[in-house]
């Protein structure tokens, strides 16, 4: 989308739908106050009233609450609610006068933010047939914001992350025939390719063998569609310990041979969420040029019934030589993560997060509103849960204890990837990754309650690109 920051009048800016905020108990700006209708539009919280005065043709009076209540998140829902007007008036253009606000620049980011979000559709497979229904409508093509010219770099890092996060949201809604482990790499090597400080390195499944990643090599040889370890470099600079970014990439999960249920298995082409949400972090990084060193890596693999799967009490051996039984088939995302945890440590990560739709247990206790951290670091799990706070993208963080340990132990092997109780399952699979991190300050990040259905004005239902926004805040915030 096409974002232009400037200072005037909302008489005198050319866009198919005018949006103008009003407080509760406050009046609108004089240009407009004696419109006809003027007097009905209201300043309750997600009240919109449309008005024709002409001049300009079309204007959106959106209530914006009290104005000690409004913060970045209900702009963001309010801007999202704004991109749904446009859509229904079929407006290309769209103008937002900023309302007035403490912090300008973080409302500038959060109308052009919930713009972008707001306005995704994810229409790759429609409207290319016969079906009337399915005829792709006019899209919101431009945003003016009428606000000091001196918030265009605010409004210009919104756009650059938001994009990113709608790139996530595509790559999540690909289903599996079409986002392939290669698939995945072949967008690594893009976002490589169009930023000269990124470097890609791909390794395929008989490089992922040879090496000794045991945990890929398994999930992957139920079926016959070749891993990929997809490892980006981004060197930024600054004096920072270099990050590492690690995101599951499973591109279908059908749970192996522990199959899962028929019902909304389809679902389970999101499993590559983690992996969509830190390509996209890396590339939006990499495009505002943020001071950080980072090494992204992303195990990608679809996880197969078949003669040649991993069967239950399978021991393998991971990439740092622990190994482990694969008492279930469907805890497959772990076994991935601890390879690719320890080869980013290997390779120079000094501070890792990785992110994943790891289990079913999050969504039970944290729904779609806060991501699961689990840390053994007390510093990056609080500047997350600030970066959370900031970006909208929140994480609740989850306690480690050596009750949750021990039930990880193996029988015959030094691990299981099944714990022996089924309480605190997000925890006991993130006791299971803290044995490939070693001392290095980790932070595991469990996204299967928000990565998909959110449901909120500016996500709605599928995938949300969470996480995209998340890792860029962090990196803003580290970057100082
Ligand atoms: N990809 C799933 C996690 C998941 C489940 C995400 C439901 C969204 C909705 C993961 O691979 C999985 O199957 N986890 C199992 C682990 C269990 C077998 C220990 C789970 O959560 O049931
Ligand atoms: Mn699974
Ligand atoms: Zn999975």
């Amino acid at each position: 989308m096409k974002i232009d920051v400037r200072q005037g009048s909302l008489l005198d800016v050319d866009a198919a739908l005018v949006a103008v905020g009003l407080y509760e108990g406050e009046a609108l700006p004089d240009e407009v106050a004696e419109a006809p209708g003027a007097g009905d539009a209201k300043g309750s919280f997600k009240t919109m009233t449309r008005l024709y005065p002409g001049d300009p043709e079309r204007l959106l009076v959106v209530g914006l609450g009290e104005r000690d209540e409004l913060d970045a998140e209900k702009l963001r829902v309010l801007a999202a609610l704004v991109a749904g007007e446009a859509a229904k008036v079929e407006a290309t253009s769209l103008a937002w006068v900023l309302p007035p606000y403490e912090d300008e620049a973080a409302a500038a980011e959060a109308i052009v933010t919930g713009t972008i979000l707001g306005a995704y559709r994810f229409d790759r497979f429609k409207g290319k047939g016969d079906e009337e229904d399915d005829e792709p409508s006019a899209r919101l093509a431009s945003l003016t914001l009428l606000a000091p010219a001196e918030l265009a770099g605010a409004a210009e890092t919104a756009r650059v992350y938001s994009e990113a996060a709608n790139r996530a949201r595509d790559l999540q809604e690909t289903p599996a025939n079409f986002a392939q482990p290669e698939d995945l790499a072949k967008r690594a090597e893009e976002i490589a390719a169009g930023n000269d400080k990124v470097t890609v390195e791909i390794l395929d499944g008989d490089a992922i063998r040879a090496k000794g990643m045991g945990g890929i090599a398994a999930v992957t040889q139920g079926g016959p569609v070749d891993a990929r370890l997809i490892v980006l470099r981004y060197a930024g600079g600054g004096d920072g310990p270099t990050l590492g970014f690690i995101g599951k990439g499973v591109t279908f999960d059908t749970g192996g041979i522990v199959l899962k249920p028929g019902a909304g298995m389809q679902e389970m082409k999101f499993d590559m969420s983690g992996a969509s949400a830190v390509l996209e972090a890396t590339a939006a990084i990499a495009e505002l040029g943020l001071p950080v060193d980072l090494i992204t890596v992303v195990p990608s693999t679809e996880n197969m019934p078949s003669g040649t799967a991993v069967k239950p009490g399978d021991v393998i051996t991971q990439y740092n030589g622990v190994t482990v039984e694969v008492n279930n088939t469907d805890a497959e995302g772990r076994l991935i993560l601890a390879d690719a945890l320890a080869y980013a440590i290997e390779r120079g990560a000094e501070r890792v997060i990785d992110m994943a739709t790891l289990t079913g247990a999050v969504v039970i206790a944290l729904g779609s509103t806060y991501a699961a951290v689990v840390s053994n670091d007390d510093e990056l799990a609080a500047e997350l849960s600030a970066a959370g706070e900031e970006s909208g993208e929140l994480v609740w963080r989850l306690p480690l204890h050596d009750e949750y340990r021990a039930l990880m132990k193996g029988t015959v092997a030094d691990l299981s990837n099944l714990a022996k109780k089924r309480e605190a399952g997000t925890i006991t699979a993130s006791a299971f990754l803290e044995h490939f991190v070693d001392e290095t300050p980790w932070a595991h990040i469990d996204i299967a309650g928000t990565a998909w259905d959110v449901n909120r004005a500016y996500t709605g239902k599928g995938g949300s690109g969470y996480g995209v926004r998340l890792l860029v805040q962090l990196a803003r915030d580290l970057a100082g």
